[in-house]
């Protein structure tokens, strides 16, 4: 470990002439000092320090790593347990001294720090943002092998909530289900997991419905590792174990655009026509369905895929489940490309051409809004294109969402989470509804 995180460091250096001084962040309290949040050290500590140390913060200067941080209060041994000092945490890291916080301030007068508002950044913040978007885009073996298993733990966590939906009858029980398994792991959720009926509502955070029989369950849940890695899944499985015909045709058309993406994600390859690869399959799939007329490729052109696919087809994955999106689109936008004002485009993430070792979620979907559809229904601008009496056959799909996280590699990619399937009646196996 140690190994990895000097290399880190050498890197940033090769690339930022600079001091660099990284926080790690406080857990904020929610009433009394000692009653605090769960503390989460940010991703760029965490990258050259490689453990979420409370409080502390890290001087990368001169070839050698500084780590300031106070000795524990006296009363915490009582209260906490035993802790390691800051001498160990800092053999521990690799850090070639430490100091206490209070000489924070003298030592690192020279330093360049993220500034809070990246609008307004002084030349040598700008080098150091774009140095921290150049190492933590394409990931070392230890990134990766984290990742791997946080989607082995994510893998096990959806797993557990389709064998666990037949038996619950909310939302909140199947969340729990699949929770477990990442708590039992020592893995935190890498975000708030979204397991609902209502997938239409796509950062949907309730968990209060029943589950009817009818309905679709739309889970998109993921884990990250101790050390902060990120796995992003979404499956879409039927409450009862079996789809409804029009739900496994509408299932099946966007498990085409997953499937397309896939297969032509190799380095080289534009992000942007992965996500066009995505949208034109999906129109596709609906003009074979009878529920949008015209060719593929003028109904994108004309952004009206977006009506029932309105974000982008992914995004960066590391330390951050939308990774590096801290720092606006500085790491999701090569230089000098900026988002577009169209409506199927602006939601896209990541623009950049893939290269080895990035990783990135693949994740089409197909969404009934009533907030998009109802007025684009009566202004009938779209009436040329949209079958609107046969997507009423469509009624019992609110929202379906296919996310797998995926490596690039030299020749092409490996899907980190193959390993849970993706074909529909493997998920009807998964949930029990055929025995
Ligand atoms: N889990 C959030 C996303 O897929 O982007
Ligand atoms: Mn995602
Ligand atoms: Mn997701």
């Amino acid at each position: 470990m140690i190994d990895y995180l000097a290399q880190r460091r050498a890197d940033l250096a090769q690339r930022c002439p600079y001091p660099v001084l990284l926080w790690a962040g406080d857990p904020p309290s929610r009433n009394f000092p000692a009653n605090t949040y769960p503390f989460r050290a940010s991703s760029h500590f965490l990258y050259f320090a490689g453990r979420p140390l409370p409080g502390a913060a890290l001087l990368l200067a001169e070839g050698k790593a500084t780590l300031f941080m106070d000795e524990p209060a006296p009363s915490a041994a009582l209260w906490h347990g035993p802790t390691p000092s800051p001498a160990a945490q800092a053999e521990g890291i690799g850090a070639q001294a430490v100091y206490p916080l209070a000489d924070l301030l003298q030592q690192t007068v020279d330093a360049v720090t993220l500034p809070p508002d990246l609008t307004q950044v002084s030349d040598r913040a700008m080098a150091l943002v774009q140095s921290l978007v150049d190492l933590r885009l394409r990931h070392d073996d230890w990134a990766l092998a984290e990742m791997r298993f946080a989607a082995q733990v994510s893998v096990q966590a959806h797993r557990a909530g389709m064998a666990a939906t037949r038996q619950s009858t909310t939302e909140a029980e199947v969340r729990a289900a699949i929770e477990q398994v990442m708590i039992a792991h020592q893995c935190p959720c890498a975000y708030n997991s979204i397991v609902t009926t209502h997938g239409e509502v796509l950062h949907n955070e309730h968990y209060h419905h029943p589950l009817q029989p009818g309905d679709l369950l739309l889970v998109d849940a993921g884990a990250e590792t101790p050390q902060g890695w990120a796995a992003d899944i979404t499956r879409t499985w039927p409450v009862s174990g079996q789809f409804l015909s029009p739900q496994r045709d509408l299932y099946n058309v966007v498990l085409a655009a997953h499937d397309a993406c896939i297969a032509a994600a190799r380095p080289g390859v534009e992000y942007r026509d992965l996500h066009l690869l995505a949208c034109r399959t999906l129109a596709a799939g609906l003009v074979d369905l009878g529920i949008l007329r015209g060719q593929p490729d003028d109904l994108v052109e004309r952004d009206i895929h977006a009506l029932f696919f309105p974000h982008g087809v992914g995004h960066l994955l590391g330390l951050d489940v939308h990774d590096m999106e801290d720092l606006g689109d500085w790491a999701g936008y090569a230089p000098g490309r900026q988002r577009s004002s169209r409506f199927g485009l602006g939601y896209l993430r990541l623009d950049r051409p893939l290269a080895p070792r990035m990783v990135v979620t693949i994740e089409p979907g197909f969404y009934q809004v009533p907030g998009l559809l109802t007025p684009a229904r009566q202004s009938g601008q779209y009436d040329d294109a949209v079958n609107w009496e046969r997507l009423e056959d469509f009624a019992s799909v609110r929202g379906i969402r296919i996310e797998d996280d995926v490596l690039i590699t030299q020749e092409g990619c490996d899907v980190l989470t193959a390993a849970l399937p993706v074909v529909a009646e493997e998920l009807e196996a998964l949930v029990g509804g055929k025995g």
